[in-house]
């Protein structure tokens, strides 16, 4: 059943154009799509259309109705012997909007229709050649009453909509650009729209269109100015700009992932187009825009030049999703962004390939497309997509982008198709570099040095090794761009090396011996290993120029810091982090750096996940108890610095803005090491009770919820009354009652799931409650007795029966049995077992049974 990539056939019949009809209606929407088909070959033969869960009600062919005996209807698939080289094909269909809880093809949101169709949810919608290289143009028509749905929406241009005498209006709109049947949206609604404009580089006027849930408007505002600055960003970074004159993006309440690229015609979860300060945080600002963005940039990295096959989705997606990392990092700042993806990389992306799901930014085999978007896919894919910045620079970068819009405008090609065009633009053979799209896993980078004063020579003595992984076992060395840099008598020397081999030297002609700053910028996916001195360490978060080596030098102090401490455990003994770890934090908090983001980010603990991945068996307890310590023994042992700092960054009016950005950042730092110190209730309440904005409110609920502190239950029930009309807001209060570190939080869960605000069938609120409570609570899901285990996997076989794809990405943290000890190994593998015993989805079927296997 599964599908592979080098079964890929180029399909036998195309289709050039659709005319679709919809006349909506909640349970019974009637659907003519009519088809102009076309044989590659020239000859007649049999045609085979994708399809699920449709009620075809008629077929006809070249304006003849088809008796039923003529075709063939599976589960799946729409069977036509003897289809002509060219024919006009009919079909009428009924769909059931109202009882789609998948949230693919077409269903409602809060009583408005929408389409979601990546990867194949067309087929959900009608029979159809739904796989992506396939280009058809599409005319829409919308038919639907007046009063109830004002706004009736699809790709491309309105060109027509008149009133019926019935009350019905009908619209048509026609999309000038072909697309594959995944860029197809349709949405029927009563919004209210914010507008704006845009007028491109060669003056196109754009008209921009934001539709919301109504009282909603005034916050779309920023979501608004962030397509603005993306799409002046575009034509000045990549010369790139938009080519219809209206750009439209609704928000909907009922969503499975973040966004969708849909032609002219975006769909959003609501989460990441709706904010004012008030009601979210500056995470949540930094998101919208850099969704907006990526959404945006899909136009030409996607819709223009799209996926030969899903094969080929790091094609798209890798290089958007670095394509809006620069777009973030041009906003803020270069080097917290540069962090943040560096933490995606290190936690969930090495996670998947230590798991029974790795597989090569472009996979292999298939079962469940829906499945395979993932951070390999998207974040390891921009991964690739940045070393070749890297190894090319931004002049090469831009040559090769521009060579690739040159030759494949309009086509649906391959990764290979998009390496070629780097290569032959840059007269560079990157034939040793294509191994990144074949090959899976975690490369291990080990580093020894050595110095010969006498020859006046330092030496760099680098080994390669990719350990195999659950879905491929030989692995070849690859090419690794590695920063570098050289630090003596208070100057650093930058390098960029090539690795090609699986052991190579470097050396480099200096006379004192240097401290070397190694993988700076983090400048390949890799894990590296290299003895460093706790000195050689705190040297280079002092004096390194690149800030990401600097943050990675604490680090990597923090991972000794906890291999020590699960030492001492062993002998029974309490871990005291050690003196000159205290000294470096007390300069900081005494003289911040002048980036006070960047100095929060050096002032935080890893996180519980960034920590566990540095091992095959993961400690958990030890961990969660070492990293709790570490807090307590620094906000005692700086709680005076801590308050000083703390007083020293006083509020002001919020803005969005960077500097503020920042500076709320160390204070939301100092007052969670503060909620760990007796005595703040006052100071915790005020700063509660009197900012004028979320980030800063939150950061106290937060802090409570770390250091479990008895104003957590008062502060969180205000936070409730506050909020409980508005639920999108509320998913932060049910995210932080599900990540309580204590074990009254079993009886949390079943109260949260009672609660009148949660939904089963809203992913936002399953996500908000089950997401957090596996993400940010490893104590309670990793409980001794099973029982966080035993909960989520009753929640994920609840959710695969109401949407597969949602209970598929909740089963995740359940598939690594093979990284706990024992007694967890059983627990887990004992939950994954009686799984498999029912009758699960597709996505399901593909996780679980993989892990067990
Ligand atoms: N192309 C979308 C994005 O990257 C993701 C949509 C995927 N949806 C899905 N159901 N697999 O923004
Ligand atoms: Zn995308």
């Amino acid at each position: 059943q599964a599908k592979k990539l080098s079964d890929y056939k180029a399909p036998e019949f195309t289709i050039t154009d659709v005319e679709l009809s919809f006349e909506l209606n909640p349970q019974a929407t009637k659907l003519t799509a009519v088809y102009q088909l076309k044989s590659a070959s020239g000859k007649a033969g049999t045609l085979i259309l994708d399809g699920q869960e449709l009620k075809l009600l008629s077929v006809s062919l070249d304006g003849q109705l088809l008796n039923a005996d003529c075709y063939q209807v599976t589960a799946e698939q729409l069977i036509l012997p003897g289809m002509p080289a060219k024919a006009q094909l009919e079909l009428n269909i009924e769909l059931n909007p109202q009882a789609n809880t998948a949230l693919e093809g077409l269903y409602l949101s809060n009583g408005a229709y929408c389409t979601q169709c990546e990867a194949e949810g067309f087929r959900r919608i009608s029979y159809y050649l739904d796989r992506p290289d396939v280009l058809a143009r599409f005319t829409t028509h919308i038919i639907a009453d007046d009063t109830a749905y004002p706004a009736l929406l699809s790709n491309g241009n309105l060109v027509s909509s008149t009133l019926l005498p019935d009350g019905r209006r009908h619209v048509t709109w026609v999309d000038p650009f072909p697309k594959p049947s995944y860029l197809f949206a349709l949405v029927a609604g009563d919004f209210d729209c914010l507008k704006g404009s845009y007028t491109t580089g060669s003056g196109r006027e754009v008209a921009l269109e934001f539709y919301v849930d109504k009282g909603n408007k005034n916050r779309a505002q920023f979501a608004l100015e962030s397509l603005q600055r993306a799409m002046l960003w575009d034509e000045q970074r990549f010369g790139l700009e938009y080519d219809l004159d209206i750009y439209m993006v609704v928000a909907v309440d009922f969503f499975n992932m973040g966004a969708m690229e849909n032609k002219g015609l975006n769909v959003f979860n609501s989460k990441y187009v709706l904010a004012d300060q008030q009601s979210a945080t500056d995470t949540d600002f930094f998101n919208i825009e850099s969704i907006i963005g990526h959404e945006y940039f899909h136009n030409w990295t996607g819709n223009r030049v799209t996926c030969r096959d899903w094969f080929q989705l790091s094609l798209k997606e890798g290089l958007t999703v670095f394509r809006d990392q620069q777009f973030s990092a041009d906003m803020g700042s270069a080097t917290l962004n540069r962090i943040d993806a560096v933490k995606t990389i290190r936690t969930a992306q090495f996670a998947e390939d230590a798991g029974p799901m790795a597989h090569p930014i472009r996979p292999q085999q298939v079962l469940e497309m829906n499945n395979f978007y993932t951070v390999t896919v998207y974040d390891k894919g921009a991964e690739v997509i940045r070393m070749l910045h890297t190894l090319l620079g931004q002049d090469g970068f831009r040559k090769g982008m521009d060579l690739y819009f040159k030759r494949h405008d309009g086509q649906a090609v391959t990764c290979d198709d998009f390496v070629n065009a780097m290569q032959d633009a840059n007269g560079r053979d990157l034939t040793l570099f294509s191994r990144w799209y074949q090959q899976s896993g975690t490369p291990e980078l080990k580093v020894h040095s050595q110095f010969d004063a006498k020859k006046r020579e330092f030496k760099l003595l680098m080994q390669q090794h990719t350990p195999a992984t659950a879905d491929q076992a030989d692995k070849e060395p690859l090419l690794l761009p590695v920063r570098v840099e050289l630090l003596a008598e208070g100057a650093s020397l930058p390098y960029l090396l090539e690795m090609t081999e699986t052991q190579q030297e470097f050396s480099f002609a200096v006379s004192q011996k240097p401290v070397p700053v190694l993988l700076a910028d983090f400048s390949a996916p890799v894990k590296l290993q290299y003895q460093y001195s706790m000195d050689e360490l705190l040297q280079i978060a002092r004096d390194a120029k690149d800030g990401v080596a600097r943050w990675d030098a604490i680090q990597q102090l923090w991972q000794i810091q906890v291999k020590a401490a699960i030492e001492a455990n062993s002998s029974g003994a309490e871990y005291q982090l050690p003196a000159a770890l205290f000294e470096f934090y007390r300069q900081l908090l005494v003289k911040p750096l002048d980036d006070l983001a960047f100095t929060a980010e050096l002032l935080t603990v890893p996180a519980y996940d960034m920590v566990a991945e540095q091992f095959d068996e993961i400690p958990v307890q030890t961990l969660v108890v070492a990293l709790q310590s570490f807090q307590q023994q620094l906000a005692t042992q700086l709680a005076e610095q801590w308050q000083l700092c703390y007083q020293s960054l006083q509020a002001e009016a919020y803005q969005y803005q960077q500097q503020q950005v920042a500076k709320r950042a160390l204070r939301s730092v100092c007052l969670h090491y503060l909620a760990f110190v007796a005595g703040k209730d006052e100071l915790l309440r005020q700063q509660y009770n009197s900012s004028d904005n979320m980030t800063d409110q939150l950061a106290v609920l937060r802090a409570c919820r770390s250091a479990s502190h008895p104003l957590f239950a008062e502060l969180m029930s205000a936070f409730e009354q506050r909020w409980n009309k508005d639920v999108l807001v509320l998913d932060k209060w049910f995210s932080l009652s599900a990540s309580y570190p204590q074990p009254p939080v079993f009886n949390t869960l079943e109260q949260l799931t009672a609660h009148p605000q949660f939904s089963w069938q809203n992913p936002n609120r399953v996500r908000a409650v089950f997401g957090a409570f596996y993400q940010q609570n490893p104590a309670m899901f990793h409980s001794e007795d099973g029982k966080g285990y035993q909960q989520l996997a009753d929640v994920v076989l609840k959710m695969d029966a109401i949407n597969p794809q949602v209970a598929s990405r909740l089963v995740t943290p359940l598939l690594s049995w093979k990284r706990y000890q024992s007694a967890r190994q059983q627990q887990l593998k004992a939950v994954l077992q009686a799984m498999l015993t029912r009758d699960l989805s597709n996505d399901l079927y593909e996780k679980v049974s993989k892990s067990l296997s």
